[in-house]
């Protein structure tokens, strides 16, 4: 669900192998083929180092108890909204506590996808799509032929909303898994009224806007093997999120990095949290005054780091605009692209999205 910011290593062709777990397990080497050697992404920007979390901090990850939205006072509500505005302006990301996708949920969903990499290669390359919309997909790295250096992760990504699809193995996993996007589609739904209202608009606005009903859920499991040289990989660099917003678990192995005030930071997500990240929908359709945050995956040498993200989207065939509404008077003038959603998802996933700035692309044609 991702697309390059930058790539910087010379194009190496790929070894012949289909997953990275596989690659891992039959070498056993103390260093990666120079095909998945990204190098420079460290050290082009400055890392700040973990990110304090909420409290009272001022720079820290907000955290949105999502219990209050439901049943709190109207004080406790309008607080709530507050602050998640704050979070949406000043951070594009933040963690959810309280809300109903359990533990013992999000548990089962990681251990039903450790299940489906753990099958054999065969097996899984049967749903080893080529194009981004099929239903059900697999596969390692990003898009092999338009990337130059290969990812450090494999990944399995099924529609989940408003259609359903999951591979039939392993046993449960398609339960699992729609019960799973089922309820963090709720917590989306509340977060969405909740952010209507922060904009000023009536709560179902952004719902009736992406035309939610029919929304394009997408869920994505990443898995990014031990690295025998972390610093050379990166198991996703940076990108921004389609969706309007991404919902995302991990398996308590840290890996995630947000970019705040220009530097990087380490998020971890503790296991009753839902992360949730501003995604680029809800940038366009609130002109920029919500913007998507960057972010990126590194991996480690000691641990298999698991992360599951959803990503919740408009409909596909919904035209996506900045909202009349959220136009400043001053500038007069939408910041954002039009397109359906379906038409964004396909060019920004196979490398042809120019920008999502208006700017940009009347630049580009004015060369
Ligand atoms: C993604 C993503 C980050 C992570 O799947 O789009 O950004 O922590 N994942 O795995
Ligand atoms: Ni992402």
């Amino acid at each position: 669900m991702a697309s390059a910011m930058s790539m910087n290593a010379s194009p190496v062709h790929p070894p012949k192998i289909t997953t990275v777990k596989a690659l891992v397990e039959s070498t056993g080497s103390s260093s990666i083929p120079s095909f998945y050697n990204f190098t420079p992404y460290l050290r082009d920007e400055p890392i700040a180092g973990d990110a304090p979390i909420a409290g009272d901090a001022e720079d820290s990850v907000p955290i949105i108890d999502i219990s209050l939205l439901v049943s709190g006072t109207p004080e406790e509500q309008s607080q709530i909204i507050h602050q998640l505005s704050k979070a949406c302006s000043d951070w594009g990301c933040f963690m959810v506590i309280n809300h109903d996708v359990t533990e013992s949920l999000t548990k089962a969903m990681i251990a039903s996808f450790q299940e489906f990499f753990d099958l054999p290669e065969e097996e899984k390359k049967e749903y080893q799509g080529n194009h981004v919309m099929d239903p059900i997909r697999c596969g390692t790295g990003f898009n092999p032929s338009m990337d130059k250096a290969n990812y450090w992760r494999d990944f399995l990504k099924c529609f989940a909303h408003p259609e359903f699809h999951t591979p039939n193995k392993p046993a449960g996993f398609s339960e699992i898994a729609r019960e799973f996007s089922k309820r963090n589609r709720e917590v989306v739904i509340i977060l969405l009224k909740a952010i209507s209202k922060s904009l000023g608009l009536e709560e179902s606005y952004v719902e009736k806007a992406a035309n939610f009903e029919l929304g394009f859920q997408l869920l994505a499991a990443n898995y990014y093997p031990t690295c025998p040289e972390p610093e050379k990989a990166i198991g996703i660099p940076a990108h921004y999120d389609h969706g309007l917003l991404t919902t995302l678990v991990n398996n308590g192995v840290s890996g995630l990095q947000v970019k705040h005030n220009e530097k990087w930071f380490n998020v971890n997500i503790p296991a009753n949290v839902l992360f949730v990240q501003v995604a680029d929908h809800l940038e366009i359709l609130s002109n920029g005054k919500y913007k998507s945050i960057a972010h990126r995956a590194l991996v480690n040498n000691k641990a298999t780091r698991m992360s599951i993200a959803l990503a919740h989207g408009p409909a596909l065939d919904t035209v996506m605009r900045p909202e009349p509404e959220l136009v400043d008077n001053e500038s007069d003038q939408p910041a954002y692209v039009e397109m359906t959603y379906s038409k964004f998802l396909e060019l920004q996933q196979t490398g042809r999205l120019r920008s999502k700035f208006q700017s940009d692309i009347e630049q580009s044609k004015a060369v």
